[in-house]
């Protein structure tokens, strides 16, 4: 697998470029009407606050160390308040098969977060290359990100234009873990879309796969 580079150059955990707008971390009250406590046995650290113990030299380390991690970029829309809204996240995954789950880690400064409910419905839209201008604005804070995007309403979350694949969910669980929280999802539906190439982001960068 290739990353190819280009577009954007980002030089913190998410992104410089959005850091240095002084969109990114809020510092929002945390979404505690979504925070559920995981007490089962062997529950690792899920439930617990931050590890304040954790150096500031042990975070930098794996914070470059996860910058290496070639991932896929997706917006994450729901309705919030009565407003469309969407957050972009690169950390989600497919959970399950039987029956189609996904997980995505929301940071619990999150505004997405904040306003979203257990049993609501929310969009997951993976980004085609050539769509960093939207990984980039859907990392803003800001209440009225969709003004100006094209978009249309499945499952009753918005699905925006030209994307890699497009996965409706509904969020069935919110898990604790650490400064974030995961959100276990439903899949309602699921398709890959109109884009045949995706969107990556690997040590602060935007790009695409390529196979040599
Ligand atoms: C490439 C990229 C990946 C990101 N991945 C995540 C992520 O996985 N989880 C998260 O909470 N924030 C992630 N962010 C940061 C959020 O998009 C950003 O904090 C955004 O302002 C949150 O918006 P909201 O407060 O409206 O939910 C990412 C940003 C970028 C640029």
């Amino acid at each position: 697998m290739v990353s190819v580079i280009g577009e954007a150059a980002f030089d913190d955990a998410w992104g410089g470029r959005a850091a240095a707008l002084g969109q990114l971390r809020s510092g929002r009250a945390r979404a505690s009407h979504l925070r559920a406590v995981h007490t089962g046995a062997g529950s690792l650290a899920l439930g617990q606050e931050p590890d304040t113990g954790a150096t500031e030299v042990l975070v930098a380390a794996f914070r470059a160390t996860m910058r290496r991690v070639v991932g896929g970029v997706c917006v994450v829309t729901a309705d919030v308040g009565g407003m469309p809204h969407g957050t972009t996240v690169s950390a989600f995954f497919s959970l399950s098969m039987r029956p189609p789950m996904m997980a995505v880690s929301l940071d619990n400064t999150s505004n997405l977060l904040a306003g979203i409910r257990v049993g609501q419905a929310a969009g997951i839209n993976i980004l085609a290359a050539g769509q960093a201008d939207l990984a980039l604005r859907f990392a803003r804070k800001s209440d009225d990100k969709l003004a100006g995007v094209a978009w249309t309403s499945d499952h009753g979350s918005p699905r925006l234009a030209g994307v890699h694949a497009w996965v409706a969910v509904r969020v069935g669980r919110a898990v604790p873990g650490g400064d974030h929280t995961l959100l276990l999802c439903e899949v309602l539906a699921s398709t890959p879309a109109e884009a045949p190439a995706p969107l990556t982001y690997h040590e602060g960068d935007f790009g695409t796969h390529v196979t040599p």
